[in-house]
């Protein structure tokens, strides 16, 4: 009689937990449909090299002959030395962590800041937090514009040939930020 009776609850508590593990997942399974985020990604204002949509949401900026804003290229570098090992090259996902160009756009900014902050643990699943570690969080807006405009087609696979210049708001914010 217990037995059939616990039986049944771990059936019921298996069932309902199903579809939040497979919702935890889907942001970065979810096919992305550029032109369904075209207003997410639109730069409404510059700051001396940095873009920034109108919720003052950092951005990428992809001139017409591919060169790309300073944050994007420093974007593909970090995100090369500090993620990629995981995630793949240009946010492709591998076989153990998700492809996060595309939860670069499906994702909330402040979620995706939340999860690198703070990691996030699903079974064996674990993604590290990066919090205490300046090489990450000084250039995180970097990676995410970089990831974003990956998860947009806005960039193609590899090193971007062509970059704006760093500008000195930008030297001076890395400067503070790395001590
Ligand atoms: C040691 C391997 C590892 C490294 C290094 C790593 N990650 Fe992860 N990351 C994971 C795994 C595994 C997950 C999935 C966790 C889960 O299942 O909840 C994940 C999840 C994420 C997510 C959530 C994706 C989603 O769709 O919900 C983001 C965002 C993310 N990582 C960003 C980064 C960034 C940015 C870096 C580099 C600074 C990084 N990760 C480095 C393993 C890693």
């Amino acid at each position: 009689m217990m037995r059939t009776a616990s039986h049944f609850f771990f059936a019921a508590a298996v069932s309902t937990l199903l579809p939040l593990a497979a919702f935890a997942q889907s942001s970065s399974d979810q096919p992305v449909k550029p032109e369904e985020h075209a207003d997410e990604v639109a730069v409404a204002y510059e700051d001396d090299g940095m873009y920034f949509t109108e919720d003052d949401i950092p951005t990428y900026k992809v001139a017409e002959d591919g060169t790309v804003d300073w944050m994007t290229f420093s974007g593909f570098r970090r995100y090369h030395s500090e993620c990629h090992v995981c995630h793949g090259p240009d946010g492709e996902g591998s076989t153990y962590a998700p492809k996060i160009k595309n939860s670069a756009v499906h994702l909330d900014y402040y979620d995706f800041y939340d999860v690198v902050v703070n990691g996030r643990q699903n079974g064996n699943s674990v993604m590290p937090h990066f919090g205490d570690n300046p090489n990450v969080m000084c250039y995180l807006n970097d990676i995410y514009v970089y990831l974003k405009a990956r998860g947009m087609d806005a960039v193609p696979r590899g090193r971007p040939a062509k970059k704006e210049a760093k500008s000195d708001l930008i030297r001076e914010m890395e400067n503070d930020c790395m001590g």
